[in-house]
């Protein structure tokens, strides 16, 4: 499937993939920034922001499938840095494990290769029927939100959560039970960690409630050519909670070029 994107900026590829269940928009400190020196091409995800929400469950490598398929329509066959955050880590960690010749460089932020544990999934089936029953992801969507952000974003930032609040109602409920019995059976990549050679950076909010930074760390040490950075004052959401900070780690990963 072809997906919606928005593409600014000159140089060299940089594609940010973004967590669920946001869209495009979250990486809009990202598009000023890095998107001053490199190409950033930032799409939506199948069923997310303006690309099209098909019914069905939407497998990890299904989206990343899309993200190729839109690569290559846009005549970007080469290797180029694929950066994603929690889900969007997941789909990067999928084309990076596939689609090997495509990676120049591989940015991971508060993301995990394991697959989901037994409850998780099951928690996520549970959340996908009552979606599917109602019609209506909002009693999920209120859950999933202060989980995403550091206990001191929440106090000092109530807008920034209203803005993400906002932006995640827009998803469509068939778009959010679809990406959870996905994203619920999607595998477990630990073991392709040892594989993955282009260059990594490993991103993680020292504040993160959903993604350590004991497992980002791990994570990293089993990537052959990987770093970890952790991002103080930041949850999950590292690029909107601390975008300077995020910014200068992804400016200077970028920079060596290899
Ligand atoms: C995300 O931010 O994309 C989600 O936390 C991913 C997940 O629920 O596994």
């Amino acid at each position: 499937m072809l997906l919606a994107f928005d593409d600014d900026g000159p140089g060299p590829v940089v594609v940010l993939l973004h967590g669920f269940p946001l869209d495009r928009s979250m990486w809009s400190h990202q598009r000023s920034s890095v998107g001053s020196i490199y190409r950033v091409i930032a799409p939506d995800l199948r069923g997310h922001g303006t690309s099209a929400a098909p019914e069905g469950i939407y497998a990890v490598d299904a989206m990343a499938d899309d993200v190729i398929e839109t690569l290559d329509a846009l005549q970007l066959t080469g290797p180029v840095v694929f950066g994603g955050l929690s889900m969007g880590g997941y789909v990067a960690l999928s084309i990076a494990t596939r689609f090997p010749d495509r990676v120049k460089g591989l940015i991971l932020m508060s993301t995990r290769a394991a697959g989901d544990s037994p409850a998780m999934a099951r928690d996520r089936a549970e959340q996908a029927a009552a979606i599917e029953a109602s019609g209506d992801a909002e009693p999920v969507i209120a859950k999933m939100l202060l989980r995403l952000f550091a206990p001191s974003t929440s106090e000092r930032h109530p807008e920034m959560l209203s803005r993400i609040h906002h932006q995640m109602s827009k998803t469509p409920a068939r778009a959010v039970a679809g990406t959870l019995r996905g994203l619920a059976a999607r595998p477990d990549r630990t073991a392709d960690l040892a594989r993955i050679a282009a260059p990594a950076l490993v991103l993680a909010g020292l504040e993160d409630q959903i993604v350590g930074v004991e497992e980002a760390r791990a994570m990293a040490e089993s990537l052959p050519n990987a770093r970890l950075v952790t991002i103080p004052g930041a949850g999950h959401l590292t690029p909107l909670e601390n975008p300077e900070a995020t910014d200068a780690a992804l400016l200077e990963f970028l920079r060596e070029g290899w």
